[in-house]
């Protein structure tokens, strides 16, 4: 990092730099976040962060693991809020890492009102979020002026665990011709339902991307009509994205080169991971 030709940020003591990792892949940091890894004394990390991305952290920085899974046993969001302020006010460089970006459905704008309101200094490091990152690497444009003018993003889980009802899903399912669910897995029954009753068509392209940017990647490509049962029967699990819409059915196309050369690789976006484009 030395050897930029630009200079980037310092991250001070008693500062707290709230940091996107990107969907999985390391190489998908940002070189901001590169920096404030190799000088925190502290990294509080969630349970989406890839370990490998960890080991880009100074020698003697303190990683602490503040994971929230469903179902699992879960760092309380006041625990961690009260965390980062306790270890910014003893004078230590604070890296809160987070999957994806932090201000994308990762409460790190939560995350930053507390730090505002305790009067800590931060900084805000975005990064790839999953529902464009996650697309890509499974070969799917988030938009193609050929598809979609428009897309929206939302989530299938509320902070109360139940599918979001504050959700108009009428208007959501008219909003754009693709739409990027995270989170959806758990109620994706529910959403299909919702989304069939609103008006889209059951026939209608889908893709659920698993693990996506990491080896374990997985793409299951179905419709609207028969997601539940398919992805019952397939490797897909959580950290899921959803895709519904025509982009999907672009992916034949953007794979076709790599897979009549059995390289699905980094040349076209997919994963280099032999078996990641492989149908399940
Ligand atoms: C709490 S949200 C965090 C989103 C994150 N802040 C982002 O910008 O990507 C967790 C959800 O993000 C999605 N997600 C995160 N990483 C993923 C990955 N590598 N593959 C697929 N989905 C992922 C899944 O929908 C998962 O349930």
């Amino acid at each position: 990092m030395d050897d930029l030709p630009f200079a980037l940020g310092t991250l001070e003591p008693g500062w707290v730099w709230l940091v996107g990792a990107g969907p999985g892949d390391p190489g998908l940091l940002t070189l901001h976040a590169m920096a404030g890894l190799q000088q925190a004394d502290v990294v509080v990390y969630d349970a989406l962060v890839n370990e490998q991305a960890l080991q880009l952290a100074r020698a003697g920085a303190a990683l602490v693991y503040a994971g929230k899974r469903g179902g699992k046993p879960s760092a309380a969001q006041p625990d961690i809020c009260d965390r980062l302020i306790a270890e910014a006010r003893a004078g230590r460089r604070v890296l809160r890492l987070k999957g994806g970006d932090p201000f994308v459905f990762g409460r790190g704008g939560e995350e930053a009102e507390t730090l505002v309101d305790a009067g800590v200094p931060f900084r805000i490091v975005p990064g790839i979020t999953a529902g464009v990152g996650g697309l890509a690497y499974a070969g799917i444009p988030a938009t193609h002026r050929d598809v979609n003018a428009t897309i929206t993003f939302l989530t299938g889980h509320s902070s109360d665990g139940v599918v979001p009802d504050a959700i108009d899903w009428p208007a959501v399912a008219r909003s754009s011709p693709v739409l990027v669910l995270y989170m959806a897995l758990k109620h994706l029954a529910p959403i299909r339902e919702r989304l069939l009753a609103a008006g889209r068509r059951g026939d209608e392209a889908m893709a659920l991307i698993s693990q996506a940017s990491l080896p374990s990647q997985a793409v299951l490509e179905t419709t609207l009509d028969r997601c539940v049962a398919d992805v019952a029967g397939s490797r897909i699990a959580p950290p899921a994205i959803a895709v519904l819409g025509a982009s999907v059915a672009m992916r034949g196309k953007l794979l076709s080169l790599a897979r009549a050369t059995g390289r699905a690789d980094g040349a076209i976006g997919a994963h280099p991971a032999p078996g990641a484009d492989t149908p399940i």
